[in-house]
């Protein structure tokens, strides 16, 4: 006989804490209302404050708890402050998920060293300063998640997107070499790869007509990626559901990147 579970949620997240930097916006955003929706409390850790209140707002209007702070993940000081404040008003992180992204474009041969050094800053370097502090509010329960947004430009190199791609693919191998150092201590460390998703970062590349339609047909599912497609599969390995997957990563393109082999026009089969 199945026996029915004794709490109606499947993920489990009502008593957690998480902390999503980047939430004032995209994926981010999402990713915050997400967590709110699955019963856990939210940190919204944000270089816009406007954007991290905006998200605070919606969460609390929809009878959640929420905490915006503005916060620049590629400054020591400000991710130390934003610990604080978070700890002090909602208690220990549960669950950290890097978010936060910049794309500096440009071709190689020209890059002006300041966007290389800025795109890797925010989105590798901020990876790294989160993950070791907010870590400190893991140990003592010997229990945490990270979960760090890098893309599919991680593993498929992007022509004129700067030091993006590089920093993506840096994003991969500092989640499984925290996987392996931190793995002990319970803390488990996962990638969630978005392929091409609608959000303000790249709303400019949809709104070229036609655009939309020629990109969907390059993808299996037909559609671009919306920001609750990539929340669904954070949650998952924020959960105990994924208690036992560490050092991973989770593409969610809607297949896109499998689609190499229909390149060619072959036209036998
Ligand atoms: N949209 C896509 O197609 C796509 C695809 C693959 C990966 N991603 C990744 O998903 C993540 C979210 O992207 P999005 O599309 O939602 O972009 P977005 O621009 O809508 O949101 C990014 C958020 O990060 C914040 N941010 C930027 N720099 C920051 C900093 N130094 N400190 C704190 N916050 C900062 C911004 O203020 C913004 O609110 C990024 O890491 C991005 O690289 C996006």
């Amino acid at each position: 006989m199945i026996q029915r579970a004794a709490s109606p949620s499947f993920l489990g997240l009502d008593d957690r804490t998480a902390v999503v930097t980047g939430g004032g916006s995209g994926i981010g955003r999402a990713i915050a209302l997400a967590f709110a929706a699955a019963g856990a409390q939210v940190a919204v850790l944000d270089r816009n404050r406007e954007g991290a209140l905006d998200t605070a707002a919606a969460i609390e209007q929809a009878g959640g708890r929420a905490l915006a702070l503005a916060c620049d993940v590629s400054d020591a000081a400000s991710v130390s402050a934003a610990a604080e404040a978070s700890l002090d008003t909602l208690g220990p992180c549960d669950i950290l998920v890097n978010n936060a992204g910049i794309i500096r474009p440009g071709a190689l041969e020209t890059l002006p060293a300041a966007d290389w050094n800025a795109a890797l800053a925010v989105n590798l370097g901020g990876c790294f300063l989160c993950s070791q502090t907010f870590a400190h509010q893991m140990r003592p329960k010997g229990r945490g998640a990270l979960v760090h947004i890098a893309s599919i430009s991680a593993e498929n190199a992007t022509a004129g997107a700067g030091a993006y791609s590089v920093a993506k693919a840096g994003i991969v191998m500092l989640s499984q070499q925290l996987a392996v150092e931190w793995g002990a201590q319970g803390i488990r460390s996962n990638v969630v790869s978005p392929g091409m998703t609608l959000t303000p970062l790249t709303q400019a590349r949809y709104e070229m007509p036609g655009r939309t339609e020629r990109m969907s047909q390059a993808i299996p599912a037909g559609r671009i990626g919306r920001p609750q497609d990539i929340a669904e599969a954070v949650l998952f390995l924020a959960s105990d559901r994924s208690a036992y997957i560490n050092g991973q990563q989770l593409v969610v393109d809607g297949g896109f990147t499998r689609m190499l082999m229909s390149l060619l026009p072959r036209g036998d089969y």
